[in-house]
């Protein structure tokens, strides 16, 4: 089966899917400055940013492992600890990179938008 596709179409999926994120004001940027994280709750969903290395991150609050609140876990190297029995995820990507979590965490686009950091959950 060959692709019918024409990069046109492709263009306008892309400018699609960017379209449906909506995007939630989170806090201040002030609220998370570098080194720090904070968590909240947006649209019944537990989200954790975290800013660090220069960059913020998104990614669900809970570990995948026993649905522990991970806001207390130390950050480093843009990896976040589960402070219960201390798995590992990467913040970028939501991968869980030690056991005993073996699934990963969800993760949500983040962008500053006037000072007002905003997450699309
Ligand atoms: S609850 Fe996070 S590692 Fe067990």
């Amino acid at each position: 089966m060959t692709n019918t596709t024409e990069p046109s179409d492709r263009l306008d999926v892309a400018e699609e899917q960017s379209v449906t994120l909506e995007f939630t004001r989170f806090c201040e940027l002030s609220a998370v400055p570098e080194g720090s994280k904070r968590a909240r709750k947006i649209n019944g969903t537990m989200v954790l940013v975290v800013h660090t290395k220069g960059k913020l991150y998104a990614v669900q609050n809970l570990c995948s492992h026993q649905d522990k609140f991970l806001h207390t876990g130390r950050v480093r190297n843009c990896r976040i600890t589960c402070p219960l029995h201390g798995a590992q995820f990467d913040l970028a990507t939501g991968k869980a990179t030690c056991l005993p979590a073996t699934k990963p965490i969800p993760t949500y686009e983040v962008r500053v938008v006037d000072d007002w950091v905003e997450v699309a959950v």
